[in-house]
């Protein structure tokens, strides 16, 4: 399991669905607070067991598609490391840390990042949780997530 630093310990965990409901390989769409807000998170159940999240919206086309996208898989530095494809554009991104791994000879719109920021997922008792940034917490906390810390997509029936 992820260790967490500090930061992280101020998550609070947002039950989204059941376990059973995703379907492995397929996104589903989530929203979830983030700080006073709510954001878009898709969600994604792999073969193996694993649950990842990440950020809804597609950097490239400015729309919120991701848990649409095409779930594969790609070599990186001899490791293999699930992806999702967006729906729109075919940028490839890494569903562990939400690096962008291909992009597709396009750029992310201004002001937004190429990678997707993503989610600790946790599962409980057969419920999804997201690890989410409780209200008034400031921004800041955010960013620490936005930096990479993937899911560690623990399962625990
Ligand atoms: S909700 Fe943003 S593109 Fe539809």
């Amino acid at each position: 399991m992820t260790t967490l630093d500090a930061p992280q310990r101020t998550l609070t965990w947002v039950a989204v669905c059941p376990l059973d409901v995703l379907a492995t390989e397929r996104g589903a769409a989530a929203l979830v607070p983030d700080g006073p807000a709510l954001v878009q998170v898709a969600v994604f159940r792999l073969v193996d067991g694993r649950v990842l999240a990440v950020q809804q919206h597609d950097p490239f086309s400015d729309a919120h598609v991701l848990s649409r996208g095409i779930v594969g898989s790609r070599d990186v530095d001899g490791v293999e490391v699930p992806t999702v494809a967006s729906p729109m554009y075919k940028q490839v991104f890494d569903l562990r840390t939400g690096v962008c791994l291909d992009v597709a000879g396009k750029q992310p719109v201004p002001g937004a990042s190429a990678d997707l920021r993503t989610w600790p997922v946790r599962v409980v008792d057969g419920t999804v949780e997201i690890g989410t940034v409780p209200t008034g917490v400031d921004a800041h906390g955010a960013g620490s997530m936005r930096a990479g810390v993937p899911g560690d997509g623990e399962v625990r029936p």
